[in-house]
C-alpha cells in the first residue's frame, strides 16, 4: 500500500449535497460534497456505532449519519446529537479524515488518515478538462499499469501517430500531438481497480462524439485487462475447486 495521492472519484459525478462510498487499498471511504461545493474524503465510519456515513444525508455544511442522526461538520467534528440536543459535543467525537484536493476534474485523497502534514499535490493543474467516465476493473492496479503503459492514445482531433506515455504512481498520460488523455488509477483492493478517465481539453471541444470514443476506448481497455488478469489467475470471484 503506497502513501501518496490517489484518485477516489470524478469530480463531476459528485453533486452538491450528495455522498458516495468508495475504497482505497481495501479501506472504506465516504466522499461527499457540501453546499459550498467543497468535497471531503473521510473514513466511511460513524464514530458512534460504525454505520457507514456514505449511507447518510448531506445537509448544507454537514453530513448526518443514517442510524441515529449524529451530525458532522466539514472539519469532521460531531456538532449535534439528536438524542441530546443540548449537549456540548466533546471535541473527541470526530471522523477520521483524508486530506483531499480536486485536480483535472478528479477528487484525490492523500492515503494517510488524519495527516496533519499532507504532501504537496504532485501534479500541475491542466485546466480545463473534459470528464469521460469512471470504470471498475477486476484486476490489480499493477495489471492496469502494465496495460496502460503500452496503450495507444485513441485518435481525438489528431489522426493518429506515435503515442507518448508518462506516468506517476497513480496517473497515466497518453499523448498524441495536442491530444491527451489522463487516466487516474485507484487501487480499490488487491484485485480491483477503478479508472477515472478525462480528456485534457475543454468540454466545448471534446464533449460529445470524441468523449464517447474515449469512453469506448476505456471499455475495450477494461476487457483487455480483465482478459489478461483472468489468464494470470487474478480474478476476484474465482472459487477454488
Ligand atoms: S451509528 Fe452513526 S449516529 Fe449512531
Amino acid at each position: 500500500m503506497g502513501t501518496g495521492w490517489y484518485p477516489v472519484a470524478l469530480a463531476e459525478g459528485l453533486e452538491r449535497g450528495t455522498s458516495t462510498g468508495t475504497r482505497l487499498f481495501g479501506r472504506e471511504l465516504v466522499v461527499w460534497r457540501d453546499s459550498a461545493d467543497a468535497s471531503h474524503v473521510w473514513e466511511d465510519r460513524c464514530p458512534h456505532r460504525g454505520m457507514r456515513l456514505s449511507f447518510g444525508f448531506v445537509r448544507d455544511n454537514h453530513i448526518a449519519c443514517l442510524y441515529h442522526g449524529w451530525q458532522y461538520d466539514t472539519s469532521a467534528q460531531c456538532r449535534y446529537i439528536p438524542a441530546h440536543p443540548d449537549l456540548a459535543v466533546p471535541a473527541t467525537i470526530r471522523v477520521a479524515t483524508h486530506p483531499s484536493v480536486e485536480r483535472f476534474g478528479i477528487i484525490w485523497a492523500y492515503n494517510e488518515l488524519d495527516s496533519n502534514a499532507p504532501q504537496e499535490f504532485a501534479f500541475a493543474e491542466c485546466a480545463p478538462v473534459t470528464p469521460v467516465r469512471s470504470l471498475y476493473v477486476d484486476a490489480s492496479a499493477a495489471k492496469v499499469f502494465d496495460a496502460l503503459v503500452l496503450a495507444e492514445c485513441p485518435p481525438l482531433k489528431n489522426d493518429g501517430g506515435a503515442t507518448q506515455r508518462s506516468r506517476t504512481d497513480a496517473l497515466v498520460s497518453l499523448k498524441n500531438g495536442s491530444d491527451e488523455i489522463l487516466v487516474a488509477v485507484q487501487p480499490l483492493s488487491d484485485v480491483e481497480t477503478a479508472l477515472h478517465i478525462v480528456i485534457a481539453g475543454p468540454p466545448d471541444v471534446y464533449r460529445g462524439d470524441i468523449q464517447k470514443r474515449v469512453s469506448a476506448w476505456g471499455e475495450a481497455l477494461r476487457r483487455e485487462i480483465e482478459g489478461t488478469a483472468r489468464h494470470a489467475g487474478e480474478v476476484r470471484h474465482e472459487v477454488a475447486p
